[in-house]
């Protein structure tokens, strides 16, 4: 890279903020799906009069999203989307990503420094006052809420049908779901198998919302609910586990905690209990993005959901599951949409 090219570059970082809210504009006010439809050029004199803003709105949008490679003009008046423009109006996940990013983290990453200075998750305040975000998910405003279900939802949705396949290969009959949030892997369960029971540990907030959602679905039968804080060491698993799940649970902990954890879970595990842990690891990836978008996800972490977990390398995990007397006996990478990998793994007695 020359060092005009680098230059480029920084100033691309420097001005990041303010190119991401211009698309955030484009996309609120429709102006990506306009331009969409009429993709063979459209004047941006027509785009402010349909959108019902000024030309002088539409210019500096437009002009940000030329910058961005998010449009191209085709004259000095009329513009059409570039690939990826198409990408930003129609792919899901940059949408799931983008409204995460703009309705949970962009007030609260302000405080990023502040957060790796202290430890704690300084940016949190610009939601509201809890110690980590998991206290405080079933009171987000619904939007927020909404933003910040439907990213954890999307990446681990993805996974579950192969990781049914995989835990029931050996027939479990009762199921701890550690972190179970909402009961999305309970009810896939259930649905997977008539007869496995579960049981879903989680914080209050979550557990509330997860036992409407079953009696919703008729479940209450199949399903039991019990509140725990795995961060209180005093609070210990129960026995009788033919399965202990953990998805998308680990790397909301630092390293230390995480052992502690996983040494809750090999108390309440028996020499037959199969513990899966499935995560998606930065360096078990099959595309640039996907590693990039995990390495933003930590930022998250520190700045606003706890202050101290992140994504973690796979390698890394093991060595923790190692350290609290666990076995990985098996690795099965990138299921689902290719993101997850599942260590199936068992106590050393
Ligand atoms: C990222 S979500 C993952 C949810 C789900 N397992 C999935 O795969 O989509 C993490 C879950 O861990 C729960 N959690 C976070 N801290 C916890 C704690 N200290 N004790 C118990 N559960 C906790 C949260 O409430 C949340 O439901």
């Amino acid at each position: 890279m020359s060092i005009l090219e680098a230059k480029h570059e920084a100033q691309k970082i420097a001005f990041a903020p303010l190119f991401f809210q211009a698309m955030v504009a484009l996309k609120k006010l429709g102006i990506l799906k306009l331009i969409a439809e009429n993709n063979r050029g459209i004047t941006i004199a027509d785009i402010a009069e349909k959108s019902k803003i000024s030309l002088y709105g539409a210019k500096v949008l437009l002009e940000a999203a030329a910058s961005a490679d998010v449009v191209e003009y085709l004259n000095d008046h009329t513009v059409k989307l570039t690939k990826i423009g198409y990408i930003l109006h129609i792919d899901r996940i940059t949408e799931v990503n983008m409204d995460f990013v703009n309705d949970v983290c962009y007030d609260g990453a302000k405080f990023l420094t502040e957060s790796i200075q202290t430890g704690k998750p300084a940016g949190l305040k610009t939601l509201g006052s809890w110690p980590t975000v998991y206290e405080g998910l079933s009171q987000l405003p619904e939007e927020i809420k909404e933003s910040w279900f439907a990213f954890d939802h999307h990446y681990s949705d993805d996974a579950f049908p192969a990781a049914l396949e995989i835990v029931f290969k050996d027939n479990p009959a009762v199921i701890f779901d550690i972190g179970g949030n909402t009961g999305k892997w309970a009810f896939a369960c259930c649905r997977y198998n008539p007869d496995v029971k579960l049981k879903i540990f989680d914080l209050p907030g979550q557990l509330a919302v997860a036992q409407q959602n079953a009696a919703t679905l008729g479940l209450q039968d199949r399903i039991e609910f019990h509140t725990i804080n795995v961060l209180d060491e005093t609070q210990q698993l129960p026995a009788g586990a033919d399965v202990i799940w953990m998805s998308q649970f680990l790397d909301c902990f630092s390293e230390n905690e995480i052992v502690a954890i996983l040494k809750n879970v090999y108390r309440a595990a028996s020499e037959k209990t199969f513990i899966y842990i499935l995560e998606p690891f930065i360096d078990n990836q099959k595309f640039d993005a996907a590693n990039y978008c995990l390495t933003g996800t930590s930022l998250y972490f520190t700045a606003i959901a706890n202050g101290n977990s992140k994504m973690y390398a796979l390698d890394a995990m093991k060595q923790l599951a190692q350290d609290a007397g666990l076995q990985v006996i098996e690795t099965i990478p990138l299921i689902g949409g290719g993101y997850h990998t599942i260590l199936k793994c068992v106590k050393v007695q």
